[in-house]
């Protein structure tokens, strides 16, 4: 019998050699006349220790890791084809204590199973969501939905039963189901570990809301920046349609729904959903004013569904095990558990998901194990380029979206990056004001004139005379003011965040004196 050995075939395991890795694993078991089935599993997410390899024991699987070329034939001597002991050993990969205290629903199979494998992916709970959704009346895949408090990943937090309830209840000669994969949050990688190493989940999460929608065709929209995200799910799709998950009559239903890829245009603003649509309609990206709303009118005009890729990565599970089990996960309004990326200035960098309520202290020292300069840790951008600088008084604040924006903070996408004290906060803030002028669309006034007048008063707060900085600061809050509440969508309207957030928490970057912070 061949021994199974797993080797990610994940971006991050792949920029840190793993094809290389396992060309040499491949080579040496031949040289030694040793039979393997080796397996190109998604990445568990623990980033630091990738390439991490995998084998098949009697006990479980168990890992090594970070391995490079030169440890494989050592690895071989060692045994480790059976378990063997090593210096990278890492014991047993579910009692990596990383991996351990996770509460992974979405990410239950991440790393776990061969990405392209329908057989490996029914095994593992795969394609049990969509069986029971295909026996539920349309109305009640909608009221699963909406009981388990499920609410978009991509940013807003709006729930997605609304949604869905609104494209379902309309008539329309043509429905779509539009996936926002364009993942351009700084920090962020769920989405794209996600259709690289679970793609099925994602396929048959808007398989289900084709069904309860009445939607036939549907768009995957993935950051053109993501090569391999874009090939696994191209290929996926076909192995789907192959086994009748997709297509004019899946499983027999009589209901049909056609999946397609498109490659993005490459601007952060083409993830605001309704330049997206421009974008996938062959247009270029600018936003449109709403209402009306996408799921009235939406792609080419049609009601659409539109989500993030880990908010119908989260509908599988819940039309499997059932809206309460998902629902007991998370606090307040924020119900489940979130893929958190954590990135930046970190020590162990990776993907922990947790329940809603866990903190960002347990999050930096628990998972993170601090900096990884070693240095003390000074800000947290939370929920991407728009996001605030969260300081250390709100790290014991939990993570749920109501309880952060009484802070004046976002979970967004759930991306982390950490910063330590050397971060100085008044470049950052002006980094933001310019990412808005490099990255806004155009279209109002607020956002693209605003940035560019933003990122002007910050040089002259920071390097002008000192006199007129409290002056200085004072225009600066005016055009944030402005921005928030003229901006035509969330680009413009969100810059403030971690502008303003830097000057409030750290008004010594901004060098401001006691009397300044007075004025201003
Ligand atoms: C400038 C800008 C960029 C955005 N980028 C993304 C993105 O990359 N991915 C995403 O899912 N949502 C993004 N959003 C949010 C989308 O507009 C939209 O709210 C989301 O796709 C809806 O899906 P959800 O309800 O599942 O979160 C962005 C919004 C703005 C304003
Ligand atoms: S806020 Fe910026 S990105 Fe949004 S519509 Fe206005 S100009 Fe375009």
């Amino acid at each position: 019998m061949s021994i199974k050995i797993y080797v990610p075939r994940d971006s991050a395991a792949l920029a840190a050699g793993a094809e290389e890795v396992a060309a040499a694993i491949t080579a040496e078991a031949a040289k030694r006349g040793i039979a393997i089935e080796l397996v190109r599993n998604g990445s568990r997410g623990l980033f630091w220790l990738e390439p991490m390899v995998e084998v098949q024991t009697g006990a479980g699987r168990i890992a090594y890791g970070p391995v490079e070329v030169e440890d494989v034939v050592g690895l071989f001597d060692a045994g480790f084809q059976v378990g063997g002991m090593h210096v990278l050993q890492l014991g047993l990969t579910e009692e990596i204590a990383y991996l351990k205290r996770q509460e992974r629903l979405t990410f239950a199979r991440m790393g776990v199973t061969d990405p392209l494998s329908l057989a490996d992916y029914q095994a593992h709970e795969g394609y049990a969501g969509l069986r029971r959704a295909l026996g539920l009346p349309a109305t009640e895949i909608v009221q699963q939905v909406l009981d388990a408090g499920l609410r978009g990943r991509g940013g807003a937090a709006f729930p997605a039963g609304i949604k869905w309830k609104t494209v379902a209840g309309l008539k329309a000669t043509q429905k779509y189901v539009v996936c926002n994969a364009d993942e351009g949050d700084s920090g962020t990688y769920s989405d794209r570990m996600t259709m690289e190493g679970d793609p099925f989940m994602l396929i048959e999460g808007m398989t289900i809301a084709a069904v309860a929608t009445g939607a036939t065709q549907g768009y995957v929209y993935i950051r053109s920046e993501y090569p391999h995200a874009v090939a696994t799910m191209r290929e996926a799709i076909q192995v789907a349609e192959a086994g009748g998950f997709l297509g004019d009559n899946i499983l027999g239903s009589g209901h049909g729904f056609h999946l397609h890829v498109r490659k993005a245009a490459g601007a952060y603003v083409c993830g605001e959903e309704t330049a997206m649509l421009e974008s996938i309609e062959g247009k270029r990206g600018i936003v449109r004013a709403k209402p009306p709303i996408p799921a009235i009118q939406g792609l080419f005009g049609k009601p659409s569904v539109i989500n993030n890729v880990i908010t119908f990565a989260s509908v599988p599970i819940i039309l499997s095990r059932g809206a309460t089990f998902y629902k007991d996960y998370g606090v307040g309004r924020s119900r489940g558990a979130l893929p958190i990326q954590l990135a930046g200035n970190i020590r162990f960098g990776g993907l922990v998901e947790k329940a809603f309520g866990v903190t960002l202290r347990e999050l930096m020292y628990d998972y993170g194990g601090g900096s990884a300069s070693g240095r003390p840790i000074k800000a947290v951008q939370v929920g991407g380029p728009l996001g605030a600088y969260v300081p250390e008084s709100q790290w014991d604040t939990p993570l749920d979206y109501e309880a952060y924006a009484a802070v004046g903070a976002v979970v967004g996408h759930g991306g982390i990056v950490v910063h330590d004290d050397t971060a100085d906060m008044a470049s950052l803030a002006r980094y933001a004001m310019e990412f808005c002028t490099i990255e806004s669309c155009g279209k109002c006034t607020p956002c693209r004139i605003g940035s560019t007048r933003g990122v002007e008063v910050i040089d002259r707060i920071a390097s002008g005379p000192g006199e007129q900085r409290p002056q200085q600061i004072k225009l600066l809050r005016d055009l944030c003011d402005t921005m928030v509440h003229g901006s035509l969508c969330a680009m413009g309207g969100m810059t403030p965040f971690p502008v303003l957030s830097a000057l409030d928490h750290y008004p010594q970057d901004f060098g401001m004196t006691v009397p300044d912070r007075k004025a201003a």
